[in-house]
């Protein structure tokens, strides 16, 4: 390579840990020649990609970005009228700069390890107190992925709230108002179909529900911004015993009455407007809060207040409702990966302006959309509403030229011209709208003078946000340190690796998230008209086309906002592949027992009947067994969805074999990609026989975990199952057209991340990160298999990318349990791996590529000393319960109190290693009660009574 060369491959060394002489000291300690022989020894020959990735060579970061600035430009920057659930927002620069551009925010991983995530478990509590108050309903989740299917999931809940039996469904309809957002009907059939759930759409004004519907669907304020009284129909479904669910909008809660003082027993919505960019649209967190009655069925995450080991207030997702995927075939949703930053973004929204703040903010909205209303009609327009907060219809759409050539979108439908105000817009941005109709001009005197136009039954008297965190944070100061104080709670990759297995922990680079805050990419809204948005077309065509190179694939979808939105998404192409053949009847899914619970519940989603593989003692699918089950099935196959290599961490080389049982019996073969960082460039689902497969663009492509969200799952299929991809009202003139996500390119602007990894990386860079992936746990398995015991060799005894650590053994030897280890490793300054998935009572060990030799060393240094712990308590050394593993973590309180009497010193305790002086890492709290928790589920912000009672206690 010539220095020019060097430097346009200057990432492939940024982005991978180890160093040339740190990759030969390992492949030493491993035994093997080299990193061939060693890719060699663990990816199975019959599934080998032969030739390089046919797509770009790789690109220097500098060039990257000046490319991609040319690309932007593409896009034009408009001013966005057009509403539809995206309005254009102002993030907080404080927050800009603190959280959505601060890695110690957007590398972090789901909170399961309460301990080290206090900060964002604290932010998303904020969450939920801001969505609970605002609904007026009691119980609110820590987000969902976007409006429309947030929407579906409350039709689902209400659903099998009084359908308990699906093979006799007695309440089959489901009512849903013309006047709710064209995406969310299409979303809401796409996910009624497979369930037999008969839509009916209709006018809630003349609409007779009788006891055969389960529930209703109403926006408030609704699709043309009218903003009406639903008492009485709500009443009315009452009335039959069905259920309501509101589709609503935060910012007018604020001067609106709430849904749950209309008496909704659901609202939900985009929170995107609470200072998330529109980014062509997403990622932004969807809210969603239910009635008491819903608490156990509510889908997605719950944040609880729970009480430590010392009996301080600690918060920690409440399990009782947790991820209703853990349930499997019996799960209602499969929510897994939600928006669990742009949450967070909305949350210290709210803080930072309060609630004063956020009024002065909505009523300033609602104001000028009254002036302009009133200017509109003075000039002799009609409008097709009497009351709104935001938006106005006007009949008509002669001002489109006009207004595109100002700069300017409004919304045209139905021969008529809609406008959404929104927190950005000026009294000279309504001159300029003004003008365009050739309206009278205003000022800002003649906007304040101007009275709300919201009828007095619907004003909001009821009080929200009064708890202290929304009114203590209002400086730049006290938000930034606020920001701060919760950040230095958790542990991010910014302190040490996250070692998940499965979850891919990678680097998320700076240069790939740059782009996501410049305004060519963050302003634009996802309905915006195709000519205006050159720049994401392009991105996502590419894209689009490198990830169908690496799946080995023909075709790909880039709509759904999650690994398991994918997999739904990609059974539900399953489904209709079967349909067109008049195979319609196919609906047994295979599953094997180690896939993750998503996959059961996807496939019931899906309208599946699942049926369980077993396992044989290597790990291996039972082929035997699947063997059997197939073609007891064979009439009635619709496919398998397998994990390649499987969440066990082995290629196994029957996967074709597999493939071929599968498609001999008639089913098609979906695969989980959430390995796919050990196959990108050695092999390809398309190679080994899979039909469709998902990317968890947020592991194997560098989207960052953002603490639970967000997240990508788009699919690639065969060439056979591309008609059947996912489509979108937006792109499909108004028809529905099986949407699964609320926007037609999901989260759109994060699709840039993926991009910018391919490209920076280029063809031999993303190949050369499977290996390293495959090197970097093979090395870590080979230091630690002499002290614990590895489940699940290849053939050749090595691991693929992860590996399973056993910790069941220790439960008789000494009395400790896997979560004790996971505990002690925090006082290691380390995150617990993946524990007790796919096995109980082990973990499960990623390091990724992009951990240097060095950092691995830390952690097994970690894990092999804990051995010793454990020999301590085995030997007798150590007492069985009063031992550093059980007692672990170790907060700074405790190490410092005037008070020790523990068995083992504090320096063991605090600083177990040299390595951890130099970088300590201090869990805020002690081991958090699940149990107490569970017992009194408390999801709001508790009153601040209840936090000096705690510390009085
Ligand atoms: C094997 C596997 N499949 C599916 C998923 C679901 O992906 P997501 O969380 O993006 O919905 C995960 C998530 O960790 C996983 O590990």
């Amino acid at each position: 390579m010539n220095l020019f060369d060097i430097q346009q491959n200057e990432f492939v060394h940024r982005h991978i840990g180890p160093n040339e002489a740190e990759k030969n000291q390992m492949l030493e300690t491993i035994g093997v020649s080299d990193l061939d022989e060693l890719i060699n020894k663990t990816v199975p020959g019959t599934i080998r990609m032969q030739q390089p990735l046919a797509i770009p060579a790789a690109i220097s970061e500098s060039d990257y970005l000046r490319q991609l600035k040319d690309v932007s430009l593409k896009n034009k920057v408009f001013r966005n009228y057009i509403g539809q659930g995206y309005f254009d927002t102002i993030t907080p620069s404080v927050i800009l700069r603190n959280v959505f551009e601060n890695p110690g925010w957007y590398t972090q991983y789901t909170p399961y390890q309460a301990e080290i995530s206090q900060g964002r478990l604290e932010s998303l509590l904020n969450y939920q107190t801001m969505v609970a108050d605002l609904t007026g309903l009691p119980i609110a989740n820590a987000s969902l992925l976007d409006e429309a299917t947030a929407a579906a999931e409350a039709m689902t809940m209400f659903f099998n709230a009084l359908n308990k039996d699906h093979d006799h469904v007695t309440r089959p309809k489901f009512f849903v108002d013309i006047n709710v957002y064209p995406q969310t009907l299409d979303v809401i059939y796409t996910r009624a179909t497979p369930l037999q759930i008969e839509v009916v759409v209709g006018d809630y004004k003349t609409a007779q529900l009788d006891e055969l519907y389960f529930g209703a669907l109403i926006q408030y304020p609704d699709n043309l911004g009218a903003a009406a009284d639903y008492r009485a129909f709500i009443d009315s479904v009452h009335a039959v015993n069905a259920y309501v669910g509101v589709a609503t909008d935060l910012l007018a809660l604020t001067l609106l009455t709430t849904p749950g003082e209309l008496g909704a027993d659901a609202a939900f919505g985009s929170a995107q407007r609470f200072g998330v960019p529109l980014g062509f649209g997403g990622p932004h967190a969807a809210f969603f809060a239910v009635k008491d009655d819903f608490k156990r069925s509510i889908p997605g995450r719950i944040i609880g207040v729970s009480i430590d080991a010392q009996g301080q207030r600690a918060l920690r997702m409440a399990l009782q409702t947790r991820e209703q995927h853990i349930k499997r075939e019996k799960a209602t949703s499969n929510i897994c990966t939600a928006q669990a930053l742009l949450a967070n973004m909305a949350a210290m929204y709210a803080v930072y302006h309060g609630p004063k703040g956020l009024q002065e903010i909505a009523t300033r909205v609602t104001l000028l959309t009254h002036t302009l209303a009133k200017q509109l009609q003075a000039k002799g327009l009609t409008l097709v509403n009497d009351h709104f907060f935001d938006t106005i219809v006007v009949t008509g759409t002669t001002i489109k030229d006009a207004a595109e050539a100002a700069g300017i979108n409004f919304r045209y439908f139905n021969g008529n011209t809609s406008i959404s105000l929104d927190e950005t817009t000026t009294i000279a941005d309504l001159n300029d709208i003004l003008q365009l109709f050739g309206a009278g001009q205003v000022d800002a005197a003649a906007v304040s003078n101007t009275a709300i136009n919201i009828p007095a039954s619907l004003q909001r008297t009821s009080a929200y946000l009064t708890h202290p965190v929304f009114n203590s944070y209002h400086s730049e100061s006290l938000m930034m340190r606020y920001l701060k104080r919760l950040e230095n709670k958790d542990l991010s990759l910014n302190t040490s690796m996250i070692s998940l297995g499965s979850c891919t922990m990678k680097l998320n680079a700076a240069t790939e998230m740059i782009p996501l805050s410049w305004a060519h990419w963050s302003k634009m809204h996802p309905f915006a008209p195709k000519d205006q948005v050159g720049g994401y077309l392009q991105i996502a065509d590419e894209l689009g086309e490198y990830l169908s190179k690496i799946t080995g694939f023909d075709a790909c979808s880039l709509q759904p906002n999650s690994g398991a939105q994918g997999e739904y998404a990609g059974l539900l192409v399953i489904r209709k592949f079967h349909e067109s053949r008049g195979e319609g009847h196919r609906n047994v899914m295979l599953i094997p027992i180690s896939a993750h619970g998503t996959n059961p519940a996807s496939a019931v989603m899906a309208g599946f009947k699942v049926v369980v593989v077993k396992a044989l003692e290597n790990g291996y699918i039972d082929v035997t067994d699947l063997k059997a089950k197939a073609a007891a099935h064979a009439k009635d196959l619709a496919g398998i969805m397998i994990t390649y290599p499987s969440t066990y961490g082995v290629y196994e080389e029957s996967v074709k074999e597999i493939c071929a049982i599968i498609h001999e019996n008639g089913g098609q073969v979906y695969m989980d990609g959430a390995n796919m960082n050990a196959q990108v460039g050695l092999t390809a689902p398309g190679l080994i026989g899979a039909d469709v497969c998902h990317l968890n663009l947020h592991k194997t492509f560098a989207i960052p975990h953002g603490g639970g969200g967000p997240g990508m799952g788009p699919i690639c299929v065969a060439k056979h199952l591309a008609p059947f991809l996912p489509g979108h009202v937006f792109l499909n003139n108004g028809e529905l057209s099986s949407a699964v996500s609320a926007a037609p390119f999901g989260s759109a602007s994060i699709l840039l991340i993926s991009y910018a990894y391919i490209r920076m990386l280029g063809a031999d860079g993303v190949k050369q990160a499977s290996r390293y992936a495959i090197l970097n746990a093979n090395y870590m398995k080979t230091r630690l298999e002499k002290a614990y015991d590895i489940l699940y060799n290849g053939v050749n005894g090595t691991c693929a990318h992860e590996f399973i650590v056993d910790l069941r053994p220790f439960k008789s030897t000494a009395g400790i349990e896997a979560e004790d280890v996971a505990k002690r490793l925090m006082d290691y300054g380390f995150h617990a791996p993946t524990l007790s998935f796919p096995v109980p009572g082990t973990i499960m060990i990623e390091p990724t590529e992009s951990e240097d030799k060095g950092e691995l060393d830390r952690f097994c240094d970690a894990l092999l000393s804990i051995r010793e712990e454990i020999r301590a308590v085995e030997e007798g050394r150590a007492d069985k319960q009063n031992n550093v593993l059980k007692h672990a973590p170790h907060t700074q309180a405790v190490i410092t109190a005037d008070e020790w009497n523990r068995p083992y010193g504090r320096q063991q305790a605090a600083f177990p290693l040299e390595y951890v002086k130099a970088n300590k890492f201090w869990p805020s709290i002690s081991r958090v009660n699940n149990t107490h928790g569970d017992r009194n589920l408390i999801c709001t912000c508790e009153p601040v009574s209840a936090y000096e009672e705690a510390v009085e206690a």
